[in-house]
């Protein structure tokens, strides 16, 4: 057995995957991340003390061991002592911060809502809120896609699922934005506080008026028992600000991503409009190079060898999900190309295993339409400037991009 830990070798390479700005690299982050798959797949990353897999196969295997890595002691990245302190208190924890069996219990409150079934019949009221969001975007003059097309529908679709008005919706939008940020080691903690806060305040208001009655979410979670017994307030309120925060930003990212990367390489574009390759296909594929998210953790539940080294109990584990994307013995040495028309094999951007992301379906159908739409409707997309992505080691984020669309 060696206890070699590459990060504190002289000579050896280094990726710095704590730092915003590596990520936003294209070219630096896929070559460091070529290196742990090829050098390092089980590699220790010094600064902040944690493990590091990035081979596809090996995620899918350790998201499909809860007993041996947890969730339970988080999910994201081990922050410094300083800035843990400063954080806000966790309530009640969400299910994407639990194990089995009480992670299935939960999971099944809210699962039903989220069937691929469930899913399609929303179908209808996505072309509605797409229609409008073409509509209302000029044509022939430069426009922020973000705004316009990428940001309303998957943020009305979560809205409505959970009752909120549409006078709250610019509410509804700051918070998740503020939320999303403080899951990477960026995390703001003032605004996450006020944003949490804020967020809790509105939903408790909305659990004290709701009857309990009816097919929305909010009621699901009402009406809801786990092992004989209710949810508490705060695991309600918990479940409301995992929806909004897991369901929004990323489906985003995926849509606005998807369509720079159509956008930077006309010819994907025209092998989408000619119908050379379906349409879901191609989603998969923008899943794929875009991977909305850049990591989530597990911490090990005993000492477990692989790769030749011994993870210690409770040491923490990245999943370091871009990288498992573009593993050259899945996808081949161009893996790092982004390509419409290659075939399909599972991407982990949605996770794997137990905590399987449960917006799958909705982010997939959301895509789809939203690309049905503009494919159909608008015949030429151009980019009109400089794209602002956001800057952030968590999520692959993408601010403004100015498109013209006619
Ligand atoms: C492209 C869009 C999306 C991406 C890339 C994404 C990504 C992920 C990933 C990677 C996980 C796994 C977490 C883990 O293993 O610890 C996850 C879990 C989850 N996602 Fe998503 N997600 C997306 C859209 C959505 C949507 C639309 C919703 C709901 C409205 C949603 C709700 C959830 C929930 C509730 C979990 C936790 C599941 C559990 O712990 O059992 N996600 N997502």
């Amino acid at each position: 057995m060696t206890t070699e830990r590459a990060g504190d070798l002289p000579g050896a390479g280094y990726v710095p995957l704590d730092e915003a700005d590596f990520y936003l690299d294209d070219v630096r982050s896929n070559a460091g991340y070529a290196w742990l798959r090829r050098e390092h797949p089980l590699w220790w990353f010094e600064p902040r003390r944690f493990w590091v897999l990035s081979r596809r196969d090996d995620l899918q295997r350790v998201s499909k061991q809860p007993e041996q890595f947890s969730s339970a002691r988080g999910i994201t990245m081990p922050l410094a002592p300083e800035q843990q302190a400063k954080m806000p208190p966790a309530t009640a924890p969400s299910i994407i911060l639990m194990d089995p069996p009480r992670h299935n219990r939960h999971r099944q409150i809210v699962s039903k809502a989220f069937t691929p079934r469930r899913v399609n019949d929303l179908e209808r009221r996505m072309r509605e809120i797409v229609d409008e969001c073409i509509e209302s975007t000029p044509v022939g003059e430069t426009v922020d896609f973000v705004e316009h097309l990428a940001v309303p529908l998957p943020m009305r679709i979560i809205a409505e699922m959970l009752g909120v008005a549409d006078g709250d919706l610019a509410d509804f939008r700051r918070w998740s934005d503020a939320l999303i940020v403080q899951a990477g080691p960026e995390a703001e903690s003032t605004a996450a506080a006020v944003s949490v806060a804020e967020l809790f305040g509105y939903f408790a208001g909305r659990v004290q008026h709701h009857s309990g009655e009816g097919s929305d979410l909010l009621a699901a979670l009402i009406q809801a028992e786990v092992e004989g017994e209710r949810l508490t307030q705060d695991e309600i309120l918990m479940f409301c600000m995992t929806l909004l925060v897991a369901g929004n930003e990323t489906t985003r990212t995926l849509v606005a991503q998807g369509t720079r990367l159509l956008l930077e390489q006309p010819d994907q574009l025209e092998s989408l409009r000619r119908g050379d390759v379906a349409l879901p296909d191609a989603i998969e594929e923008m899943l794929r190079i875009a991977t909305p998210i850049r990591f989530f953790f597990r911490y090990a539940t005993e000492d477990i060898e692989l790769h030749g080294q011994t993870i210690r109990e409770g040491d923490p584990v990245m999943l370091l999900y871009p990288s498992a994307n573009r593993d050259e013995t899945v996808w081949g040495e161009d893996a790092d190309d982004f390509d419409v028309t290659r075939r399909v094999e599972p991407n982990v951007s949605f996770g794997f295993g137990q905590h399987f992301c449960l917006g799958a379906s909705l982010a997939r159908l959301e895509a789809r339409v939203l690309f049905e739409e503009l494919l159909r409707r608008r015949s030429r997309w151009e980019l009109a400037g400089e794209v602002e992505r956001v800057r952030s080691s968590f999520v692959n984020g993408i601010h403004h991009m100015p498109v013209v669309l006619r």
